[in-house]
């Protein structure tokens, strides 16, 4: 396995592989990796030739008073789990590779991104798009894989991909948790024990609603109601938003109709997580 930081580098090693008639397929992460990364890795190495794995802590998406400047970094362990799990090259740029001091070109799906994390995060979207797409440039792959933990970043990319005719394959994977239930995170490191417990009201809340649907409920104030009351009753948890939208347009509905999202942000402290569930109604 290789590791680059520079644009050209990865074009002329991924020119190589289309020479000899292999596919490609892209893991794009900031680092920091853990099972959930892995399970992406190793499905893009089934069911690709080659993979790619980019590792960059990308700026543009974090707003100001966002933890930019705390994301956890760890390049070696990074290094281990992708030769592991059998990724060919980590594309791990530095910021100014990736951004030129006057760079001033974005990438934004309006509508998809407004709801949910688009509320507290006005940015972040633009941001991700306009990075995914950059990679997607650099790296030309057949196909890249997202996990379904971010499920709102996942329908605004597969938006941009069908928006701009982008010739690449969308991948949503299974979100991976822990054993008891929370959701993994690069951000999970940031809570202490108090705080790791308490998280779990998440989870907690996501099997609730996931159950309380299976079960037939449809009402989006009900499921919502009990789940936010489940999340209340941890106190060092405050809500950001607990919604239930369309999977794919991430409209609010009150009513569970076709694919269905119900997603959450909630701070444990002062560490915003995310958590959801996806179900076909
Ligand atoms: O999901 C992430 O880790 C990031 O948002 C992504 C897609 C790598 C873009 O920076």
């Amino acid at each position: 396995m290789e590791i680059t930081g520079s644009i050209e580098e990865v074009r002329k090693r991924v020119l190589e592989w289309r020479q000899q008639g292999l596919s490609v397929g892209l893991v794009p992460t900031m680092g920091y990796l853990h099972e959930g990364h892995e399970s992406l890795i190793v499905k893009a190495v089934a069911e690709n030739d080659r993979v790619v794995v980019s590792d960059f802590v990308n700026p543009i998406q974090f707003g100001a008073n966002e933890d930019l400047s705390t994301y956890p970094r760890d390049i070696e362990k990074d290094k281990a789990l992708c030769e592991n799990a059998g990724a060919d090259l980590i594309f791990h740029p530095e910021s100014c590779e990736m951004y030129a001091p006057d760079f001033s070109t974005y990438v934004e799906s309006q509508g998809v991104s407004a709801g949910l994390c688009g509320k507290s995060r006005p940015t972040h979207f633009r941001g991700v798009c306009t990075v995914v797409c950059k990679l997607f440039n650099i790296v030309t792959p057949d196909r890249a894989y997202f996990g379904q933990k971010d499920a709102q970043q996942l329908a605004v990319i597969r938006r941009m991909v069908r928006d701009l005719n982008m010739h690449i394959e969308i991948i949503g994977c299974p979100i991976i948790r822990e054993e008891d239930g929370l959701a993994k995170s690069s951000r999970n490191t940031y809570l202490d024990e108090e705080e790791r417990k308490a998280a779990l009201v998440l989870s907690k809340a996501i099997f609730h609603g996931e159950s309380r649907m299976k079960q037939g409920e449809k009402d989006a104030g009900v499921i919502l109601r009990e789940m936010t009351e489940l999340i209340e009753a941890e106190p060092l948890a405050k809500i950001d938003y607990v919604e239930m939208v369309d999977a794919d347009s991430i409209e609010t509905i009150e009513k569970a109709e076709g694919r269905v999202l119900v997603a959450m942000a909630v701070y444990i402290g002062t560490t915003r997580l995310i958590d959801n569930f996806i179900m076909e109604v």
